[in-house]
């Protein structure tokens, strides 16, 4: 595993964007909400492209879903579901962490 990020550096209720490893070419973002946090792979199931439109800019505006500024299709925050758009049904590819004294880790090969 390796360290990600601290909790900290997640706003509340927010998401953050976190580019490839050295060697990699698809990033993480992850979305925290109090003490729980997702990590998915940055890449929407319709075309594989970031989700992001902007940096970190993840959300809908209420911050209810996770959606992709290509299609604009929405997922759940908490298991990536697509519940809406051109790939509904399909999930966004989670990334298995551990939360470890306010550090966010994941495994070494994440995101490549
Ligand atoms: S690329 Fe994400 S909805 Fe089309």
């Amino acid at each position: 595993m390796r360290p990600l990020c601290r909790l900290i550096d997640i706003p509340d209720g927010g998401a953050k964007g976190f580019p490839a490893p050295p060697g990699g070419f698809i990033g993480l973002f992850v979305v925290r909400k109090g003490e729980q946090v997702c990590v998915y792979l940055n890449a929407c199931p319709h075309l594989g492209v970031p989700l992001d439109w902007a940096p970190d800019r993840f959300l809908s505006a209420d911050a209810s879903r996770i959606v992709c500024g290509t299609h604009g299709a929405e997922f759940a925050i908490e298991d990536g579901l697509c519940i809406a758009g051109p790939c509904l049904g399909d999930r966004l590819e989670a990334v298995k962490i551990e939360l470890r004294n306010g550090v966010v880790f994941v495994p070494d090969d994440a995101g490549l």
